[in-house]
């Protein structure tokens, strides 16, 4: 093994784990300020790095190769979704893109399931309602939510975290059906038990919305005004995916016209900010994407993307690559 230590760019502090091991191999230049480092100075400082750990904040693009320049070999994200990195531009340029799959899937699933139940059974409605100091007695229609237990889920993106989302809906009794471009092999619908549907008949049939799509220019609002009003007006979407596939402002529309029952949002359309609408309806539950927010989710993503950085700059391949091209066009030439 080399004890050459590369020059590389950290662009947020990551959990201990994975900043010991990044800083055990390299000379790590690492944003320390707690907010998204701004643009230019990631220009700045990413200039002649061999190597960039990034967030979904960062945008990494032609500029962002460019300002790096010939010397960078890797950008690994830390995030399983990579809509934020331009991978073609990366293959084109041999540089090899990775991200960290599989260790958020159960994390993330169960987000979404305290999000499914928090909305269908408006808990933080009803944290709300008592922190505010009204007077109340326990009524027979006092706050009435919708069940969860025995209905259908819709799953939307039938990828790893779908699929984790479903195989928790087995323990509530529930149906399941999802849709996606892609259908898995059988033996994984059958041991789910999940059926197939096209998109429509998903959402006239569900009681309950979970998406998980990558974002692509094909899922950019995928769920807008047209789709709200083909849901049962009881139905519960929630959305841990990325926030541009739901088209905010139909959504507060529909939330608030009683087109659906409610919504549990973990990712917004033009994150960090949220649609002002949301932010007055009780029947939206908002948190600010925590999908994968654990103590051990966290430092296993932050493990995974620093072996990730120090495999592609030792010369091996990276274990969760984004573009294997960009690996063979150095290994084979
Ligand atoms: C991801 O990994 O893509 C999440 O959005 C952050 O964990």
């Amino acid at each position: 093994m080399s004890d050459e230590r590369w020059p590389v760019l950290v662009t947020r502090r990551l959990p201990k784990p994975a900043m010991d091991a990044i800083h055990a191999r390299t000379d790590a230049d690492v944003w320390e300020e707690e907010g998204a480092i701004p643009r230019d100075e990631l220009l700045r400082r990413v200039a002649g790095k061999r190597g960039a750990v990034t967030l979904l904040t960062e945008k990494v693009d032609d500029e962002f190769l460019d300002a790096a320049g010939a010397d960078m070999v890797v950008v690994a994200n830390y995030a399983v979704g990579f809509d934020n990195i331009d991978v073609p531009a990366l293959t084109k340029r041999g540089v090899m893109a990775t991200n960290t799959p599989e260790v958020l899937t159960e994390t993330t699933a169960d987000t979404a399931w305290a999000l499914l139940m928090a909305a269908a059974r408006r808990v933080p409605e009803g944290d709300r309602f008592l922190r505010s100091g009204t007077k109340w007695i326990w009524g027979p229609e006092m706050m009435l939510g919708q069940d969860v237990h025995g209905k259908t889920i819709g799953v939307v993106g039938f990828g790893r975290i779908g699929q984790a989302v479903a195989r928790r809906a087995g323990g509530f009794g529930m149906h399941v059906v999802y849709y996606d471009l892609y259908r898995p092999p059988e033996d994984v619908e059958r041991e789910l038990r999940a059926e197939f549907r096209e998109l429509d008949d998903l959402l006239a049939g569900a009681d309950l919305i979970s998406i998980h799509v990558a974002l692509t220019p094909d899922t950019r609002h995928l769920f807008g005004a047209e789709q709200f009003r083909k849901m049962k007006p009881t139905a519960v979407i929630v959305n841990t995916s990325r926030g541009p596939v739901i088209d905010e402002a139909s959504l507060a529309r529909a939330l608030r016209d009683g087109e659906i029952f409610a919504a549990g949002l973990d990712v917004f359309e033009r994150e960090p900010e949220v649609h002002p609408d949301l932010l007055e309806l009780e029947n939206a539950v908002v948190i600010p994407h925590l999908g994968s927010a654990t103590v051990e989710t966290r430092d296993a993503m932050g493990l995974l993307a620093a072996e990730n950085l120090i495999a592609a700059l030792e010369g091996r391949r990276p274990p969760t690559l984004l573009n294997p091209e960009a690996w063979e066009a150095r290994t084979i030439g």
